[in-house]
């Protein structure tokens, strides 16, 4: 597998339905969601961390962002759409994959890494070196791309941050200031 990291701007109008295509592919929970040419979800990606052979098999997106933690910024890469094709899945791909993410997140000059995912996918990115949060409150838009939806205000027990530029990661509420990626 040949491994490209595309900032958003580069990415070749016609490569976005085979993404989406992947994204319908590791995503059947979310039917629709990844409807035609649309290769994102909550809010658009920055940049793109791509795994192909014949095809796209593994994708990542990533966005900067300053999240408000204790009334101070704090410059993190969130990190989402982590996608391996189901018949490669539990392989190692991911963990490749992640790999390829967090030297992004480096070129990318971030303090952090920053991710919410469900509690079943907790272990692959504990195996790919991103550290759970203690539980805290979090403050978040559900969706960016749909019609304004009141901030989701809630404790999050999957939280997890990758240190980058900076090891600690400070205590307090989450402000993300916008959606997840
Ligand atoms: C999550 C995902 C990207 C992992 O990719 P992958 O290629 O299967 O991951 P790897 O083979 O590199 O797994 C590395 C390690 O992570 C852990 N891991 C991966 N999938 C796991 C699972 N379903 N349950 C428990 N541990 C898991 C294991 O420790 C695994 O090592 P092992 O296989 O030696 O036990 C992939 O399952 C996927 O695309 N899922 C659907 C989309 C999705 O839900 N993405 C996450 C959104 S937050």
């Amino acid at each position: 597998m040949e491994w490209e990291t595309v900032r958003e701007g580069n990415l070749p109008i016609e490569r976005h339905a085979g993404l989406a295509e992947l994204l319908r592919a590791a995503y059947p929970h979310f039917p629709g969601f990844f409807a035609g040419s649309r290769s994102w979800s909550y809010v658009r990606p920055e940049l793109r961390v791509v795994g192909r052979s014949t095809r796209d098999d593994a994708h990542a997106g990533v966005l900067r962002r300053f999240v408000e933690i204790e009334g101070r910024d704090h410059l993190v890469g969130i990190a989402g759409l982590v996608a391996v094709r189901p018949e490669l899945q539990r392989s190692g791909t991911g963990l490749e994959l992640m790999k390829t993410v967090a030297a992004a997140l480096h070129s990318l000059g971030v303090a952090h890494g920053l991710l919410m995912c469900a509690p079943r996918h907790v272990p692959f990115y504990e195996r790919a070196g991103w550290r759970r949060l203690s539980p805290r409150r979090v403050r978040y838009s559900p969706d960016d791309t749909a019609d304004p939806r009141p901030v989701v205000d809630e404790v999050s027990t999957t939280t997890l941050v990758l240190p980058v530029a900076a090891e600690e990661w400070p205590e307090g509420t989450i402000h993300w200031h916008g959606a997840s990626v």
